[in-house]
C-alpha cells in the first residue's frame, strides 16, 4: 500500500523572532523542512505532502526543487488536526498509511519513521503514536495508557490536571503513522472543545480506540531525535546534534576529521576512503570529495566536486570542479564553474571563476583567472590577470598548451595566446599573440652609472 506523509509546517514560530517561517531556517545548510522531507523520502513515502502556512510562499518556493513534494495551503492555523484533514482533502489521501510529521523537528530518523510506518502498513494496527520520555516534559502532551501499557488518549499538557502533568511522563512526539481510510473516516469527529480551541490531532487516538480500532504505540529512546526547533536557541542544539551525527557516519566510513567539532556537513556530501579534513572546514551543498584528499584547515566547499588526492589548503571552493592531484592554496578561491584539471595548482591569493586550467597548469601567486580557458602545462606569473570585463560585458580569454605568462602581465580580452608562446613580465596584452611567439609590452628601461649613489650624497650634505 502506498505510504503519504504529511508533514505540517504551517504554524507560526514567534519565538524565532524572524521575518521568514520557522521551518525555513537552516540546520547544517538545509532548512528544517527539508530534513522532515527527507526522512519521510527516505523511510520510503511515497508521497509527501506539506501543509504550508506561514511564509507560505517562501516554503512552496523552496520545495519545489524536491521531486514528488506537494504542498497544500492551510490559510486558517486551527490545529494540527485541522491542518491534518486540510492536507487530506487538499492532496486526496484516500488509501495507503499516512505518516504525520512536524517540519520543525530534524531530527528525526529515517529507520524510525520506517519502523512506525510499519505498525499500520503491515494491517496490524489502524493508528500508531510515536511516543518519548524527555527530561523535561512541560509543554508536551501526555500519554495515557491503561493497566497493560496499551495507549488510551493523549491529553494536552494545557489541558492536564495538575496531577496528571505531574504523574504522566510519557508524552506524545507529535509523529503518528495512520491507516490512510480509517483517518478519513474519523478525523471529522475532532472537535475544539480545548484550553486552546484547536482542532488537535492527538484526539484521533482516543476516537480510533473508542470506534473499536487497534491502536498502540512505539516508544522513541533517544529522546533527541523528536527535539523541536522552536527558538533560535533549540535551532543551534539542532544543528549540534546533527553535526556530530553525520561526522560520525562520515569517520565510521574512513573519514579523519582532527576535530569533528569544528567541522560542518551537509547532507548530501559524499567523502572518499583516507580523505582528512582539518578543523575550520565547512562542506556543503552537492559536494563530493575523492580518496585521500587534504581539506583545511578553514577550508568551504559548495557544490564542489573533488577528485581523489587534492589538498585544499584554505581555500574556498563553490560550484566549481577540481580533478585528481590538484593542489590549492592557501587562500585559493575557485567559483563559477572554474575547472582545474589533473595535477594542475591554484596557489596562494588566487581567484579562478568561469574557467579550465588544463592538466599541469599553474596559478601560482595572486592573481585573478576569468573566463579563460588554459591549456596543459601553463605558467601564469605572480600578479598576472585576464581583464575581462569592461564594465557592461564578459570576454573570453584564451591560452594554448605550453604558454608562459611572466609576472604582472594583463590579458585584456577578448584575446588569444597561441600554443608554446612567451609573454613578457609586465605586459599588457591587447592584441592576439601567435603560437611560439614572443610577446612583450613594456617601456625600455633607462640606466645611468652612478647616478643614485651621487643623488643620496648630496642629499646628505644638505643636513
Ligand atoms: C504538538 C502535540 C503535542 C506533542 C508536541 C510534540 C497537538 C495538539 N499537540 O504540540 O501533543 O507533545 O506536538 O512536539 O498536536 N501546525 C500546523 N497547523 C496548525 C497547527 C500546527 O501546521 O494549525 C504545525 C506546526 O507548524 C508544527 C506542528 O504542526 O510544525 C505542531 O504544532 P504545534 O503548535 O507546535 O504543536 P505543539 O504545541 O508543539
Ligand atoms: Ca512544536
Amino acid at each position: 500500500m502506498p505510504i503519504t506523509a504529511i508533514v505540517l509546517a504551517a504554524g507560526e514560530g514567534t519565538r524565532m523572532k524572524s521575518r521568514h517561517p520557522k521551518v525555513m531556517h537552516k540546520v547544517l545548510d538545509s532548512p528544517l523542512v527539508g530534513w522532515a522531507v527527507r526522512s519521510a523520502q527516505e523511510a520510503g513515502a511515497d508521497r509527501v505532502v506539506v501543509v504550508v502556512g506561514n511564509g507560505a510562499d517562501e516554503v512552496r518556493s523552496y520545495l519545489s526543487a524536491f521531486d514528488g513534494v506537494e504542498t497544500v495551503e492551510q490559510t486558517q492555523r486551527l490545529g494540527t488536526g485541522h491542518a491534518c484533514r486540510v492536507a487530506l482533502e487538499g492532496a486526496g489521501v484516500t488509501e495507503g498509511t499516512v505518516v504525520v510529521l512536524s517540519g520543525d523537528s530534524p531530527l528525526l530518523r529515517a529507520q524510525t519513521v520506517r519502523d512506525l510506518a510499519q505498525r499500520v502498513d503491515s494491517g496490524k494496527e489502524s493508528g500508531c503514536v510515536l511516543t518519548m520520555t524527555p527530561p523535561d516534559v512541560t509543554g508536551y502532551g501526555r500519554v495515557v495508557v491503561d493497566e497493560a501499557g496499551r495507549v488510551q488518549a493523549i491529553i494536552e499538557h494545557k489541558d492536564c490536571t495538575p496531577e496528571q502533568r505531574e504523574a504522566l511522563r510519557e508524552c506524545n512526539s507529535g509523529v503518528y503513522a495512520f491507516d490512510a481510510r480509517e483517518l478519513n473516516a474519523h478525523i471529522g469527529q475532532i472537535t475544539n472543545n480545548n484550553v486552546q480551541g484547536e482542532y488537535y490531532l492527538t484526539d484521533m487516538i482516543q476516537i480510533m480506540r473508542e470506534a473499536g480500532l487497534a491502536v498502540s504505540s512505539v516508544h522513541c529512546d533517544d529522546y533527541a531525535e523528536l527535539l523541536g526547533v522552536n527558538s533560535r536557541i533549540q535551532l543551534a542544539q539542532a544543528t549540534k546534534i546533527m553535526q556530530r551525527r553525520i561526522n560520525e557516519a562520515h569517520m565510521a566510513a574512513g573519514v579523519t576529521m582532527i576535530d569533528p567539532d569544528q567541522v560542518w556537513i551537509g547532507p548530501d556530501v559524499t567523502i572518499g576512503q583516507d580523505t582528512v579534513i582539518w578543523p575550520g572546514c565547512y562542506l556543503l551543498g552537492a559536494t563530493t570529495v575523492g580518496t585521500e584528499c587534504t581539506i583545511g584547515p578553514d577550508s568551504r566547499l559548495t557544490n564542489a566536486t573533488v577528485g581523489n588526492n587534492v589538498l585544499a589548503d584554505e581555500t574556498i571552493i563553490v560550484d566549481s570542479t577540481v580533478d585528481d592531484d590538484v593542489h590549492c592554496g592557501p587562500r585559493a578561491y575557485l567559483r563559477g564553474g572554474a575547472h582545474f584539471c589533473r595535477g594542475s595548482k591554484a596557489g596562494t591569493h588566487v581567484e579562478i571563476k568561469g574557467s579550465t586550467v588544463g592538466e599541469g597548469s599553474k596559478v601560482p601567486h595572486l592573481s585573478y583567472i576569468g573566463d579563460a580557458t588554459l591549456g596543459k602545462g601553463v605558467n601564469i606569473g605572480g600578479g598576472s590577470i585576464t581583464c575581462n570585463y569592461d564594465g557592461k560585458h564578459k570576454s573570453h580569454t584564451e591560452i594554448g598548451d605550453n604558454v608562459f605568462v611572466g609576472s604582472d602581465t594583463m590579458m585584456v580580452a577578448p584575446v588569444t595566446i597561441g600554443d608554446g608562446a612567451l609573454v613578457g613580465a609586465s605586459s599588457c596584452i591587447t592584441q592576439d599573440v601567435p603560437a611560439g611567439a614572443l610577446a612583450l609590452e613594456r617601456s625600455r628601461q633607462f640606466v645611468k652609472e652612478g647616478w643614485a649613489t651621487e643623488y643620496f650624497k648630496k642629499l646628505k650634505e644638505e643636513d
